[in-house]
């Protein structure tokens, strides 16, 4: 049977010393992918092309069965979700960063709808208060930004999870919280698999389903 998403020689040119970014790669649901490579050998780069932000010299990309040319940018991107490694938090409060997702055109023909229960709920989880949705923005911290980034993504709750480094900011006990978020969110839906970029692949040890694919720094 296919694999969920599936990525076949993927190929990049980086900037940096003519190095290229080839690459072929797969997740199933219920699974993790972590990346691994050397800082600069392109595993940003290679999680913004598979969202389709940035485009790829060559490949293909399989998402349930589907060729990525075959469908519309706009649709891949609420499927194929990629969380940046520097959180990206818009003006206005937290909440406001929660709903906005919403209020594109693309989110309304499908009538999703910000839930605000949920939204508490993944703040509780992962030991942010509920007051919290006050806050500015701008404001908080890099950790409390990553989870802000985090939970934004799980509300718009994305088949295919892509996870730039959403540890990096976080101490261990936040670390914990914030994997056994992804890991319940995992498990308790169907059809959804997690590719994360992690220096701290340790943290998931116990969990089943987790691959490796290491990028090359040549
Ligand atoms: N859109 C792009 N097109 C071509 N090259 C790029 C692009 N964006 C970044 N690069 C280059 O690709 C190289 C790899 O960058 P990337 O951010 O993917 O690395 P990384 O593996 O995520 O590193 P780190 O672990 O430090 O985050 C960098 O030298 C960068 O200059
Ligand atoms: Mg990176």
């Amino acid at each position: 049977m296919a694999y969920l998403f599936e990525f076949a020689n993927i190929t990049k040119k980086l900037n940096n010393d003519n190095k290229m970014l080839k690459i072929s790669g797969q997740v199933d649901e219920g699974q993790i992918l972590i990346l691994k490579g050397p800082s600069g050998s392109g595993k940003s780069t290679l999680l913004k092309v598979l969202a389709r932000l940035i485009r790829a010299d060559a490949g293909t990309v399989v998402f349930k069965g589907n060729e990525w040319s075959s469908v519309d940018p706009i649709e891949w991107r609420k499927n194929v979700l990629y969380v940046s490694q520097k959180p990206v938090l818009f003006n206005g409060t937290v909440k406001d960063n929660f709903v906005l997702p919403f209020s594109f055109s693309s989110y309304k023909l499908n009538k999703a709808r910000f839930n605000l229960q949920l939204a508490q709920k993944y703040l509780s989880d992962v030991n942010l208060s509920t007051e919290f949705l006050e806050q500015d923005a701008k404001k908080i911290s890099g950790g409390e930004g990553a989870r802000v980034a985090l939970i934004r993504a799980l509300l718009i709750n994305p088949s295919i999870l892509m996870l730039d480094e959403p540890n990096a900011y976080l101490d261990k006990e936040s670390r914990e919280k914030v994997n056994n978020l992804l890991l319940k969110w995992l498990q308790g839906n169907t059809g959804k698999a997690i590719i994360m970029i992690t220096h701290n692949d340790e943290d998931f040890k116990l969990s089943t389903n987790i691959n490796y694919l290491t990028i090359q720094g040549s």
